[in-house]
Formats: C-alpha cells, structure tokens, sequence
C-alpha cells in the first residue's frame, strides 16, 4: 500500500505533482477562468463579504497565512489568519458581512470545528477547504471546496498542504473574479500559471538528491533555522514544523526583517539557516533585502542553505549549499519552495531513527481541543 516506498509520507511527497492537478481538474475552464459555481455561495454574498478571517490550525494555519497575500492582493479585502485555537476565545469581530474559511485536512480537527462554530453563532458565512468528504468540519460549513489531495496517512501533512495552497488561490482567485479587481490581467495570467504548475513541483522532485544528501549530514545538528520574507515566511514556519515533528530538532522558522530584533543574536558558527528567497523579477526589493540577509549571517558564521530561483544569480556567492527552484509568480512561489523542505525534514528524521509516518507524541487528527 505504500506503493514500493519506505514511508507514506515519501509517497505522499511524490504524490504531489498529482494531487496539486487533481484539484485544479474542472475548476478552470475552456476560456481560461474559474468556475466554482459548487461553492453554492451566491455571488452577491461573495461580492458584499467585507473582511475574510482565515482559521485553522499547525500546517493548514500555514496555508492560511500563505492565503491572505493572495487574497488581500487579488480582491483587496482586507484578510485575518488566526489559530483556531486562539479565535473563539478573544471574542472576534465577525457578522454576515464577514467570510470564514476554515482550512482542515482531516475535517475533525476539535478547534477548527469550534471555531467555525463560533463564527457561524455570529452570523459569518463559513467556507470549508478540506480534504476529507463528509467529514464534520465541511458538514458544518456553509459550503466546502474540497482539496483533491487523496487519503493522506503520514502524520505530518505534505500533500494536502500543496492542495490547501491550490484551494486558496482558487478562492482568492475567484473572488477577484467575481468582484471584478484591476488585477483582472495578472488574474487571468496567474490562472494560466496555476494550470502548468503541477508539472513545476514535479521537476522539483526529480532534483533532490543533493537535498536529501545535505539532510543527512546534518543529522546530528540540534537546531536549524529557517528565513523568509513575503509567502515566503508562511513557507519557513512550515519548514520548521516539518522538522520539529519528524526530526524532533529544534527549528524556528522566522520573518527575515525579523533577524535584527532578535533572533540574530541565535546565529553561531556553522548553524544550518535554510533562507527562502523571494523572485528576483518580481519581488526585487524583498530579493535585494534578504540577500543582505544571508550575508548578514553568513559573516557571523551561519552555515547558509538557499532556496532560489533558477537564474538568481544573485545570491551564489553567498549560499553554502544551493537548492533551485523553477520560477513562478511571486505568489504561486510556496508550490515549490515547500517541496525541498518536505524532503529535508523526511530525510533527516530518517538520517536519525525516527519513525517518519508516526512522529512520538501525535496524531493524524486532533479531535480534543
Ligand atoms: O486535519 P487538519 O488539517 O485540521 O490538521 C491540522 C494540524 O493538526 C496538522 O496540519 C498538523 O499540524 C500536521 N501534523 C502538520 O504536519
């Protein structure tokens, strides 16, 4: 059943190319734009919706904040992702005006579900992005987008992560459409870009030996850090989780103008810093900052791993181990920066002993709050 792999979780990383187009499959049509008319939301909901508030929880809270660039971009409603642990306790500010998209793998997660029910007490309009059919968390909901993702058995989530991603671009995407954005262009082209990408992530996999070989010899490191800026950052925090629950090191991702308030003060001789680094076309100023970044640490001794677009020349001088990645919309980038760090976590718990599907202390679904 593990279809001639060690692991779920390896066959759920190569499942990804298949996942990524299965839940575009039927969503765009022939002239190019997106019908989710199985939303059920009426339109005129869709158009009115004031603020969309984003909760979930671990990975799929990662997706979220992954999802507010886009969305904010593309519709320019304003967009709050939140644990959903913490939502319903602070007395959030939400009415009929307001979407909640509630993002769950497993559709049973205790404090999503909670969480959308608290938001629907208030009258919000709840949409589920899950990828579990008739689970509760979409029962619940006022509508459900399904992630076609496919059962995912390991633990820690790889593949539903990729197709909570695609989810949340189509939302944002079709909000944009809907409400009609003067991005209607950079919509239309990033629906062209979507549709190719699941052939984006695949070439992706096919080059991370070096990656995996990098993960073992750091195997008896204690922690790694991990930089982002822009959806890049939402992508180092998911790093880090992988890390921390496969390989149980210590990792923290961070906001890379983050380093000088703080976390730089972490930085000693030959501790592995993973950076991912932003489009040099079409985030340059983001590009220009975090390649002072890498320097900045370098120059403390920080062992530097860099993640960067083919052709980013850029940042060579000054990345000890350089793993590429195809060039995408600044926004579409995450599809296939997160891949490598899925593969460095799985190799690495590997490299130590660890049992990868079944990570000691957790479960696939949390169904306690
Ligand atoms: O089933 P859900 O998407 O609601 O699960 C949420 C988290 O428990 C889950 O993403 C968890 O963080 C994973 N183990 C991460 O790999």
């Amino acid at each position: 059943e593990k279809g001639g792999y060690d692991y779920f979780m390896l066959k759920e990383i190569a499942e990804q190319p298949k996942a990524v187009a299965d839940t575009l499959l039927g969503r765009i049509d022939a002239s190019g734009s997106l019908t989710l008319d199985e939303l059920r939301i009426p339109h005129g909901v869709l158009r009115e919706a004031q603020k969309v508030v984003i909760v979930a929880c671990g990975t799929a809270f990662h997706a979220g904040l992954i999802a507010k660039y886009a969305i904010e971009h593309w519709t320019r409603i304003p967009c709050e992702v939140e644990l959903a642990s913490e939502f319903r306790y602070r007395d959030p500010i939400l009415d009929q005006r307001t979407l909640v998209i509630a993002i769950s793998q497993s559709g049973e997660t205790m404090d999503t579900l909670m969480a959308l029910r608290h938001a629907r007490e208030q009258g919000a309009k709840v949409l589920a992005i899950c990828n579990t059919n008739g689970s509760t968390i979409p029962r619940e909901s006022d509508a459900v987008l399904y992630t076609h993702a496919g059962p995912e058995v390991a633990v820690a989530s790889t593949k539903a992560f990729l197709t909570q991603l695609v989810a949340c671009y189509l939302v944002a995407l079709y909000l944009g459409q809907v409400r009609g954005t003067k991005w209607g262009d950079e919509i239309r082209a990033v629906i062209r870009d979507l549709s190719q990408i699941a052939g984006e992530v695949d070439r992706v996999l096919e080059t991370m030996e070096p990656v995996r070989e990098l993960a073992r010899s750091l195997s008896r490191k204690n922690t790694v850090l991990f930089l982002g800026r822009h959806v890049g950052y939402p992508v180092a925090l998911e790093g880090a989780l992988k890390l921390k629950e496969l390989a149980y090191m210590h990792a923290e991702g961070f906001a890379a103008g983050e380093l000088k308030h703080g976390p730089i003060a972490l930085i000693e001789n030959d501790l592995p810093v993973v950076i991912v680094v932003p489009s040099p076309r079409s985030r340059s100023v983001l590009h220009d900052k975090i390649v002072s970044n890498i320097q900045e640490i370098r120059a403390r001794g920080a062992r530097t791993i860099v993640i960067a677009e083919e052709g980013d020349e850029a940042v060579e001088p000054y990345a000890d181990h350089l793993i590429r990645i195809p060039a995408t919309p600044a926004l579409l980038q995450p599809l296939v920066a997160t891949v490598p760090l899925q593969v460095f976590a799985c190799e690495l718990a590997t490299a130590r002993g660890n049992e990868v599907d079944q990570p000691r202390n957790l479960a696939k679904s949390v169904t306690v709050e």
